[in-house]
């Protein structure tokens, strides 16, 4: 199946989210050690970037680590973020030579000095990309966003009557981004796993048994397909969206 080609170029989300699960199960099956899944997880990144370029999203934010994954044994996170420093090093010049800014969600104080440097460089480096914005979800949770926010808003004295839906997403991480139309999680879990909980209140949901390194241009396209054969009604009646 052409997935591509069945994709309408008038209906395509601005902002696709994506909770890239599924690499420590692709390696076991392989009888890896799961950093093996991280590192063939790279290779989903570039084309599904790749993919969101060719149809024209303009926001891809990757879910790459939550606040709850420093739980993790040390050896699986100090991988994790060796494996960020060298991917964000290796990729900088391709993506800036390909017009993508990137952008980082969370709280980068916790990441590796040399994390925190590089991925600062490469921010500053693509600023003035307009392309396409590829956000990175990094010590990431939604709940911490939502605290950080609250807390930033009582420190300015924002008035209690001025706190509305509006106010809310612009002391979030993602004030400068829409709010994604849809998020795609691979791996076969339905769940969001504290990922962007304000900001999906209306994004259509796209669940895949694919595991995140098997996950190609081709699935992403598919699961645009999907999201395009669905029917966003915002709270409204079905007769009132086809009028
Ligand atoms: C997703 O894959 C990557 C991160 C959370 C960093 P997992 O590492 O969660 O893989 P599974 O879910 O255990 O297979
Ligand atoms: C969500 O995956 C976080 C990322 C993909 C970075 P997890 O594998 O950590 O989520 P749970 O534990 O299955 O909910
Ligand atoms: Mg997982």
């Amino acid at each position: 199946m052409d997935w591509l080609e069945k994709i309408d170029k008038n209906n395509v989300p601005q902002h696709v989210a994506i909770i890239m699960d599924g690499n420590g199960r692709w390696a076991r099956k392989q009888g890896e050690e799961r950093i093996f899944g991280h590192f063939n997880g790279v290779e989903a990144v570039r084309a599904s970037l790749k993919a969101a370029r060719n149809i024209g999203v303009k926001f891809l934010t990757l879910y790459a680590f939550s606040t709850e994954n420093w739980n993790r044994p040390t050896q699986e996170v100090n991988a994790l973020m060796d494996l960020l420093v060298k991917t964000i090093v290796k990729e900088l010049e391709e993506l800036d030579n390909n017009g993508v800014r990137l952008r980082a969600i969370g709280d980068m104080s916790k990441l590796p000095e040399d994390c925190h440097s590089e991925l600062q460089h490469a921010m500053a480096q693509t600023a003035l990309n307009t392309e396409v914005e590829l956000i990175l979800a990094l010590s990431y949770s939604s709940r911490w966003e939502i605290e950080e926010a609250i807390r930033q808003m009582i420190t300015e004295g924002v008035a209690a009557n001025d706190v509305n839906s509006d106010t809310v997403s612009r002391y979030l991480q993602t004030a400068d981004f829409p709010d994604p139309e849809l998020m795609i999680r691979t791996s076969g879990e339905q769940r969001i796993s504290n990922f962007l909980l304000w900001q999906l209140a209306y994004s259509e949901l796209y669940f895949t048994d694919v595991l995140w390194p098997d996950f190609n241009e081709a699935e992403f396209y598919k699961a645009i397909c999907d999201y395009q054969s669905r029917e966003r009604r915002f709270g409204k009646t079905s007769e009132q969206i086809i009028v």
